[in-house]
């Protein structure tokens, strides 16, 4: 949560810092600020509300120099206004900062602070952070950075502008992510990759408890008072990858790319002749002792591991249980050496999933990270690692990456299915056969999206919703509520169909349309007894079915049709619907659908 960008070189700050702030905006939106040092002096200027405001603010007024700092928040201690946005400073002003993550100890800090006569002019827990180093700065910015950071308790990434060296930033990292930009005379140290990625694709992630002296020249990282080596990534991306490309939004774009992504991430991964699966760095020996397998993962995540878990007991006979991260971490669950630990994660950098992993690894036969940002924190944690190849996601909902996410786990799946020797090659054959077919299915339903839009506009006005669906298309009941949710603000609840007669029936009325993921096989009679049910109650249907199915149309008011293709394959394709409904249903409603409220992309606090 919150984007930070720094920037040090020959150009002028401002500009870098203004455009990368706009790649980083999907992080957090409720307030922005940026400084910038110059003849030994800190300008600052900060703006509640989204970056544009800040932007308007800037106009007219130069903000000269080559080396400074810039931030989109996400609240979370003080209420976004511009006092409370950063960057933040201590009394002088020399010393100026800005601060991901959580200060836990801040309050107890800033009473002592007080006491010795330190003022201080928001409610954040970041400015203590400023007052600290002041406290010591006699010692020189690097060590009382240093000294300052052995006073704090939590999770940060910061990065730190001193007056008196105004061609340098000090950053360092616990818990939230930070990267460098390696670039050629000019550095560059960002939350994310696409903020600097149009100027260099030379990236060095830093690591907890890294400390970085960043100028245009030279970068050196120490951990723990010791100087240390960072490799530095080639990154693939693009940065026309994370543009809009004609695109109303984000979101539709990366609807839009989904068979694009779902080809990047099975292809180069199957071998159909010999009906085999390969994961460049998955240990197969180590996953043929496996007896258990634990998912762990937050929000979509999670329902992407949902659906998986029905498709690898099926396959393979191991039994596989699915975690939400912020649960698991706080409770007593059983892992032993015949576990497999998966995180799913899209920025792997969730804070919830990566601290469940760090008590739970060590227990675990063996961990894997199924992952689409490359270096992140996730992705360098456990033993092995599986890309999901989705490309940059700038959209808050997560969409493509979603179904990148599914992309794996099936290829997973079939891969346990034949290490377990449950399956044959010929059926592994016949698995990879499907999914190769996924991408042309997923652009047939997006070239009819239209009649998804006109769907939307007849619902956009309803207050709540019920998404219903059974056995592995129920997690996508569930995915589809809460893509309503975040982009539409409509209240929405997903449900296994089969527990509708245990408490949701009683919702029934003309006012809450029921969505039913229904295709056609062996759950369907069961569901159409479902549908039978409510309409017997004079509830409103929305069903998504397949093509072939022509009873559909006597049960719901509205039908969107997918694609036929063997049943456990379904999901690939409802997802895309679930997704078009919410986006649409948002976007008429004249929702930011990019940028939902209260949402922020990567959630890196707890
Ligand atoms: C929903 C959404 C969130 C994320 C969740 C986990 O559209 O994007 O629910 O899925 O915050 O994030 P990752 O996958 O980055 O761990």
């Amino acid at each position: 949560m919150c984007g930070i960008i720094g920037y040090t070189g020959n150009n002028e700050a401002a500009e870098r810092i203004i455009y990368g702030l706009k790649k980083l905006e999907y992080r957090g939106y409720d307030s922005a600020g940026i400084a910038v040092a110059d003849s030994g002096k800190i300008k600052r200027v900060r703006s509640a509300g989204k970056l544009e405001n800040l932007v308007k603010k800037l106009k007219g007024g130069s903000i000269p120099g080559t080396t400074g700092i810039g931030h989109t928040r996400w609240a979370t201690h003080g209420k976004p206004s511009d006092e409370n946005a950063h960057p933040h400073t201590d009394c002088t002003g020399m010393i100026t900062l800005i601060h991901n993550g959580i200060i836990e100890n801040y309050y107890e800090i800033r009473e002592e602070l007080k006491k010795k006569g330190h003022k201080f002019s928001s409610e954040t827990d970041t400015e203590v952070f400023a007052h600290l180093i002041e406290e010591k700065i006699s010692m020189g910015i690097e060590k009382a950075v240093a000294d300052a950071l052995k006073r704090i308790r939590g999770m940060y990434a910061m990065v730190i502008l001193y007056s008196k060296e105004p061609g340098k930033i000090i950053a360092a990292r616990q818990g939230s992510p930070l990267v460098l930009g390696i670039g050629k005379g000019e550095n560059y140290i960002a939350s994310d990759v696409p903020s600097f990625l149009k100027f260099t694709d030379k990236a060095l992630f830093l690591e907890d408890g890294d400390v970085a002296v960043v100028t245009k020249e030279k970068v050196s990282v120490t951990n723990g008072g010791k100087n240390v080596q960072r490799a530095v990534r080639d990154i693939k991306w693009t940065a026309k990858q994370a543009e809009k490309a004609g695109y109303p939004h984000f979101m539709l774009k990366e609807i839009n790319e989904e068979p694009q992504s779902f080809e990047d991430t099975i292809l180069g991964r199957f071998d159909e002749l010999k009906g085999r699966i390969e994961f460049e760095s998955v240990d197969d020996k180590k996953l043929a002792k496996i007896e258990r397998i634990k998912i762990v993962a937050c929000g979509t995540s999670y329902h992407a591991a949902y659906a998986a878990k029905y498709l690898v007991e099926k396959y393979s006979g191991v039994s596989v249980e699915v975690e939400v991260a912020s649960e698991i971490r706080y409770a007593n669950p059983v892992v032993d050496k015949k576990t497999l630990l998966v995180a799913v994660s899209q920025s792997g950098e969730t804070i919830d999933t990566i601290e469940a992993f760090k008590n739970l690894k060590t227990k675990a036969g063996y961990s894997l990270a199924i992952v689409n940002v490359v270096g992140s924190t996730l992705s360098r944690m456990l033993d092995g690692v599986i890309y999901t190849h989705a490309g940059p996601e700038i959209g808050v909902a997560a969409t493509k990456t979603f179904i990148s996410q599914l992309a794996v786990l099936y290829l997973f799946a079939l891969h346990m299915g034949k290490i377990k020797g449950v399956l044959k090659a010929k059926d592994v054959r016949r698995g990879i056969r499907n999914l190769r077919k996924v991408p042309g299915l997923i652009r047939l339903i997006l070239k009819d999206r239209e009649k998804i839009a006109k769907i939307a506009g007849k619902y956009k006005k309803n207050r709540d919703f019920l998404y219903y669906g059974r056995n592995i298309n129920y997690p996508m009941a569930l995915e589809g509520a809460l893509k309503l949710k975040e982009i539409s603000y409509i209240h929405a609840e997903g449900y296994a169909a089969g527990e509708m007669k245990h408490g949701p029936i009683a919702l029934v009325d003309d006012k809450v349309p029921n969505v039913f993921i229904a295709p056609q096989g062996k759950v369907y009679e069961k569901l159409i007894s479902n549908i039978q049910e409510i309409k017997a109650r004079s509830g409103t249907i929305i069903a998504v079915t397949n093509k072939s199915n022509k009873e559909m149309k006597k049960f719901a008011e509205d039908v969107i049709y997918i694609p036929d293709i063997d049943e456990d394959y379904y999901p690939l394709l409802a997802a895309i619907p679930m997704q078009l409904l919410a986006y649409y249903i948002g976007v008429k409603k004249g929702i930011d659908v990019d940028k939902p409220r209260n949402l922020a992309k990567s959630v890196t606090v707890e």
